[in-house]
This record gives structure tokens, C-alpha cells and sequence, in this order.
């Protein structure tokens, strides 16, 4: 149950639902009609309310602007295959939030705030969700540095703001990944492990190289040696060698992913030997070669289960099984998808029902 908070609810006048085509919707496209705001003033957050979703105003000086002080989260409410709206795991997303807070020196922001301002914003727009196979409702909590303020020092004012989004299928195809061996996302001691704008600023220059070559999405490998793999663009890394899922551990450069969790809950709640430890870029090319590499996947919220067709390391580009016989990744697709739709029973508490 979620504890509610007092939110002043003023609702839009002209719903812009008829803009959507819903049959077709582009990815990170359209917003619904409503957002949810609070503000941390005089060390403290106030003013919960829910309003039309509109453009900020905002000083050219707004600290954000210049030094990043900034986190999100992104998750998805699903169409209930019996009506009503279902959330996957809201309450792992605020405490990934204030997480991604405390290492970024902005306040933490108390979760009842945090899931009472999402749950009330879906329930508002729930006509925003669409229905169609692969799609929902994508969910944006942010908090940004509010200060007007020119100069390296933590903000004293904060905004937190939660907007929504119709959205599509990610990837629908399998994708091809390159093995980064140059550029690096985060470096132990950093702040790979937080949701935080900096570090999607700094995967795109390599993501864009590695799209010129072909590739959907890279693998990051440690900052020291590029020895052990880390993680994809927005996906974490699984893999099945011999039976086994294998992925890399969440040791403070990776985000702790909440796809990631839930699969190895389901893992190892089915009995499949599951190793959360490092796992080396010649482990992999090994078992490619001798046949042990069964299955590889991007594990996150945009996909669920993103296959993973082919790997690309030093300009050579390795073939991987093909999807139709990957047992263990299409298991858990099919399973995480009907918990999120409701047709599977929800074992863990997962889902919150708006
Ligand atoms: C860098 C990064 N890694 C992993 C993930 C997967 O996390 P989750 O399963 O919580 O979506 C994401 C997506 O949020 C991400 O941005």
C-alpha cells in the first residue's frame, strides 16, 4: 500500500490524446497531458501538485545547465490485461532515486512523495496508455539543481518532476554490440552507479562511433584494463555459458538495474544456476568459439530482454546462436512480460495496481 501524500491537482482543459497516433507511436515522442512537481526549499520539499504538462522557465545561470547536478529514473506502467494501469516496481526505482541523490549531493526525496506523485500522475493520464503488443507507458522522474547560481557548489534549491510518455517497442530486432576497448563509462570511485546525466553525456561519442560501424549499442569494459565487461548502453549484461547466467557484478561502475534483479529472482527461483561475478571479454570470445556461449542479452526496462546477435571486438564481428534456441532468455521474457501485463501471477509483489 501506498502511503498517499496531499497533491494539489489542477488538470489540463484540452487533452492533446487525439495528437497520438496509438497504432504507431515513436519512442520518447509524446507527453501526456499532465506532470507531477515538488519543490525543495529552505532545506525541505513542499508544494506537491500535479498541473498541465507545460515548458519550464528557467535562468540561463541554472546550475544544472552548467555543472549537471541531475538524476532520473524511467519505468513503465503497463495496460492490466484486466483494465486499470500496472507499475512495475516503482518502490526500487525510489530507492535506485535517492541512491543516485546521495552521490550527486542532492536531497533525498522521501519515497511516499516519490510513489503517491507517480501513482497519482498515472492514474490521471491512464488513458495515455497504450495497449498494443510491446507497449506502454514510459515514466520520467527527474531532479534537477534549481539555484541560480554560477560557480562548483551544490544547489541549496531542488526540483523533482515526473512526466509520461506512450511509447513503442525498444529494439525490435536482436542487436549487434561492440566490445569498447578505448572509451570508458565510469571508473571505480565515480559515479558509474548512479543515474546521473554525466554519464549518458560521455556514452555519446563512442555510441556514435560505434553506430558508424555498424553496431546497435556498445559493451563498456573496466576503466583499467578493459579486461572485465560491464555493461551496455542502458542495459545490463547477461549471458548464458554452459548453463549458467553469468553476469557482471554491481561492484559501484554499473547501474544496479532493476531488470537485472528481477531476472535473477525469477533465475534463481526456477532453479538455474545463477554467478553474479566478472566476467572477462576473453572468457567470452572463448566460449563463442568452443560453442559454450548459449545465449546473450541486454537486460533493462526500455526492452526487457534485448538479444544480443552478434558481438563485435577488435573489428571482428562474432555470430551468436540464433534467438529461436535461446530456452533460459525467452523463458524469462515471456514470464516478466505477463507478471507486467498481469497475466502471470505476481509471486514477489512486483506489480503496484493504479
Ligand atoms: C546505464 C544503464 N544500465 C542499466 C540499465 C537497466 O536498468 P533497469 O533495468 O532498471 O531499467 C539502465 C536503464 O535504466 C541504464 O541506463
Amino acid at each position: 500500500m501506498i502511503q498517499t501524500v496531499d497533491i494539489n491537482i489542477k488538470t489540463t482543459q484540452q487533452t492533446r490524446l487525439a495528437e497520438v497516433d496509438f497504432n504507431n507511436i515513436a519512442f520518447g515522442k509524446h507527453y501526456s497531458d499532465h506532470m507531477f512537481i515538488a519543490d525543495y526549499l529552505e532545506g525541505q520539499w513542499t508544494d506537491f501538485r500535479i498541473v498541465p504538462y507545460d515548458y519550464l522557465r528557467m535562468s540561463p545561470a541554472n546550475a544544472t545547465l552548467h555543472y549537471g547536478q541531475t538524476i532520473f529514473e524511467g519505468l513503465k506502467a503497463y495496460k492490466g490485461s484486466q483494465g486499470g494501469a500496472l507499475i512495475f516496481r516503482p518502490d526500487m526505482n525510489a530507492k535506485r532515486f535517492n541512491r543516485s541523490a546521495v552521490r550527486m549531493c542532492m536531497p533525498e526525496i522521501p519515497e511516499e512523495v516519490f510513489l503517491s506523485g507517480l501513482t497519482e500522475l498515472v492514474k490521471l493520464d491512464a488513458q495515455w496508455i497504450p495497449d498494443r503488443p510491446g507497449t506502454s507507458l514510459y515514466i520520467r522522474p527527474f531532479m534537477y539543481a534549481a539555484d541560480e547560481y554560477i560557480g562548483v557548489r551544490p544547489s541549496d534549491t531542488y526540483r523533482f518532476m515526473i512526466f509520461t510518455s506512450p511509447v513503442g517497442g525498444y529494439y525490435a530486432k536482436p542487436v549487434r554490440v561492440k566490445i569498447e576497448m578505448k572509451f570508458v563509462r565510469a571508473s571505480e570511485g565515480g559515479i558509474g552507479a548512479a543515474k546521473t546525466a554525466g554519464n549518458y553525456a560521455a556514452s555519446l561519442y563512442p555510441a556514435r562511433l560505434a553506430a558508424q560501424q555498424g553496431y546497435d549499442q556498445l559493451i563498456w569494459t573496466d576503466s583499467k584494463n578493459h579486461t572485465f565487461i560491464e555493461e551496455a548502453g542502458t542495459m545490463n549484461i547477461m549471458l548464458v555459458i554452459n548453463n549458467v547466467l553469468v553476469t557482471p557484478p554491481t561492484s559501484g561502475t554499473i547501474l544496479e538495474g532493476i531488470t537485472r534483479d528481477s531476472i535473477l529472482t525469477l533465475a534463481r527461483d526456477w532453479g538455474v544456476k545463477v554467478e553474479e561475478r566478472k566476467v572477462s571479454v576473453d572468457e567470452i570470445l572463448e566460449a563463442i568459439q568452443s560453442g559454450t556461449l548459449q545465449e546473450a542479452f541486454g537486460a533493462g526496462t526500455a526492452a526487457t530482454v534485448a538479444h544480443i546477435q552478434a558481438i563485435g571486438y577488435q573489428g571482428t564481428d562474432y555470430e551468436l546462436p540464433p534467438v529461436e534456441g535461446r530456452k533460459l532468455s525467452l523463458k524469462i521474457l515471456k514470464e516478466l512480460e505477463d507478471i507486467k501485463h498481469g497475466r502471470a501471477e505476481d509471486k514477489f509483489g512486483w506489480i503496484v495496481s493504479v
